[in-house]
């Protein structure tokens, strides 16, 4: 099964966790845009959306979904949203897409987060895929520097700006063997808007999309 028919098995498994009326919180990503377009299968159920970019909203907008304020819908019922890399214990590195800041907030006010990968993406220990920072454009230096006292290789996402006007560093040779320290520690730093690692709120479930079906962590 090629990486892209994994990832649509995963979308098609997230859709079993949409039940009547819930308000869904949607991620953003190649992943995600498979579930995306299998939506409409299930858009007489679907009470409410939010969106975590503005390539997502764009998206729903198109296949003719009315898209919500988080700050009006309050929490989600469930967050359906793709990762950078997964652990077994339900860590992620997330931020490929730039659209960490906003798909952070979201897993946060959300009740479950079902997370959908392709196999490539289940690791033993986060920080092969390189770490998504955004940070305020005027700290990227600064931050920089501190990131290379850890050891880590701050590459700027040149040219990239996130929904949020902000910029993002993208850190290299990290090797994250305390996901919830080191998201603690570079949350710390002044001018961090927010850090690529999910581990404080982690997904509740990751459903795996391998060359034989499908494989389910969590619930
Ligand atoms: C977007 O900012 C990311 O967090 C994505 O969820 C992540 O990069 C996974 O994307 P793909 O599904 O395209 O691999």
């Amino acid at each position: 099964m090629s990486q892209l028919d994994q990832k649509k098995e995963a979308a098609k498994a997230a859709l079993d966790y949409i039940l009547e009326g819930m308000t869904i919180g949607i991620g953003t990503g190649s992943t995600v845009n498979c579930l995306i377009d299998m939506l409409p299968t299930v858009r007489n159920k679907i009470g409410a959306l939010v969106s975590s970019s503005s390539e997502t909203t764009d998206r729903l907008q198109k296949l003719g979904f009315e898209v919500s304020l988080l700050n009006s819908v309050g929490t989600a019922d469930l967050y359906i949203d793709g990762a950078d890399e997964a652990t077994k214990h339900f860590h992620l590195i997330k931020g490929g897409g730039g659209a960490l800041t906003r798909e952070k907030i979201l897993a946060a006010a959300s009740r479950k987060f079902v997370c959908i990968i392709d196999e490539s993406k289940f690791v033993a220990m986060l920080g092969k895929f390189p770490l998504p920072i955004e940070v305020i454009p005027m700290a990227q230096s600064y931050i920089s520097r501190q990131l290379i006292k850890m050891r880590g290789q701050p590459i700027w996402r040149e040219g990239f700006i996130t929904d949020n006007g902000n910029h993002i560093l993208d850190v290299h040779n990290l090797a994250i063997s305390n996901p919830l320290e080191m998201e603690d520690r570079i949350n710390q730093m002044a001018g961090v808007v927010s850090v690529g690692i999910f581990a404080r709120r982690p997904a509740d479930v990751l459903l795996i999309g391998t060359p034989t079906g499908i494989k389910t962590m969590g619930s």
